[in-house]
């Protein structure tokens, strides 16, 4: 099953949500590896941090022939130099670029732009148009453009159905849409019958539905509920990186893979820990990893030990001692079932 965006064909409508501070180069590369994403995106970008060559920002735009398809994200309002930043972002391997329509965050939303594009719509639908043109010019017509919005500001303000097919008349190739008001953060439930409204709104770009996938057959579910025709899965993947696969499974055969076994979870952890020592700093990897453990282990029962490990460890070298403990301690639930649909480093 495949999506269409534009001129790029993703082998799967499952997308990795950007999320900041957690779906950086290492964790793309591993959830693509468990199977099933058809497309994973850089954090948001500040546009006009990545044309100064911040050194954070060209972190966070790294990417690797393994991290492919790859979009990037970037944001800004109505005055910053988008369009220049899009090929930027096009010369250093983005497939497709991602304007922030959605970031709730002060710190962006009340200057540089992510929600604040849904409160002027007419000067977001221009700013799209002048990053699609730019975009056409110097990718020949290869990258898509999309937009990634939540519903509205807030419940009086309901303009994605309206900002979407707008957007669409600009050029735009597809739009992610969240299903929360801005006002709400991450309160509440994501409400999937409006994202149905953005759907039947539109002519014909697909629409791709997101917020509150954690179980494979949410991705269904939320498909039937708007009519979507791709899926972003943001949070659910930080625990259960696997969920791609077992919702592709899903999706081809109408039953989802069987859930990995805490052998193979423990496996997965330590393949997370050595991509992002392959690909990050010391620093990044502990810290990542000394949070990333309790969102892990909230599917594993009682490995409180293996938590206090990685909580205590000073170096990953510690991490990777405790894993060979764990993984020697679980041998027996090794599931040769999920290990042998073909995980390219098993
Ligand atoms: C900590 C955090 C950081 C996020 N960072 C981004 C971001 O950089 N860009 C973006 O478009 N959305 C960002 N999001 C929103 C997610 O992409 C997603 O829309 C949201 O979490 C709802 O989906 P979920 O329920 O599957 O997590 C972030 C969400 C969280 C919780």
């Amino acid at each position: 099953m495949h999506l269409d965006i534009g001129p790029l064909r993703l082998e799967s409508p499952l997308l990795l949500a950007p999320i900041a501070g957690h779906c950086d180069l290492a964790f793309r590369i591993l959830c693509r590896e468990q199977g099933g994403v058809g497309l994973a995106s850089t954090d948001l970008l500040n546009s006009r941090a990545v044309l100064r060559g911040s050194p954070r920002s060209l972190e966070l735009a790294a990417t690797d022939p393994a991290d492919q398809p790859c979009g990037m994200q970037l944001y800004g309002n109505w005055d910053d130099p988008l369009p220049e930043a899009a090929c930027w972002a096009i010369d250093r391997g983005a497939r497709l670029i991602d304007i922030n329509m959605g970031c709730p965050v002060d710190k962006v939303a009340k200057k540089n732009g992510g929600s604040l594009l849904l409160c002027d719509a007419l000067g977001t639908v221009r700013l799209a148009e002048r990053i699609v043109e730019a975009v056409r010019r110097h990718s020949g017509d290869r990258v898509p453009v999309t937009a990634k919005m939540r519903l509205g500001w807030d419940p009086e303000h309901f303009v994605a159905p309206t900002l979407a097919r707008d957007l669409e008349s600009a050029g735009i190739a597809a739009v992610t849409v969240h299903g929360r008001w801005t006002v709400q953060l991450f309160s509440g439930k994501a409400d999937w019958k409006r994202i149905g409204e953005v759907t039947r709104a539109v002519r014909g770009i697909p629409v791709i539905g997101n917020g509150d996938v954690t179980e494979p057959e949410h991705v269904p579910a939320l498909m039937h509920a708007s009519g979507c025709s791709g899926v972003m899965v943001g949070r659910g993947a930080l625990r259960t990186p696997w969920i791609f696969r077992r919702a592709a499974v899903l999706l081809r055969e109408g039953t989802a893979a069987p859930e990995p076994s805490v052998h193979d979870k423990l496996r997965c952890i330590a393949r997370h820990l050595e991509l992002l020592e392959r690909h990050h700093g010391p620093e990044h990897v502990l810290h990542c990893m000394r949070s990333r453990i309790s969102w892990y282990g909230k599917t594993m029962g009682h490995v409180r030990d293996l938590k206090e490990r990685f909580r205590t460890a000073a170096e990953p070298r510690q991490m990777h001692a405790a894993l060979t403990e764990w993984l020697d301690r679980t041998q027996g639930t090794a599931s040769p079932q999920w290990n042998e649909r073909g995980v390219s480093w098993l």
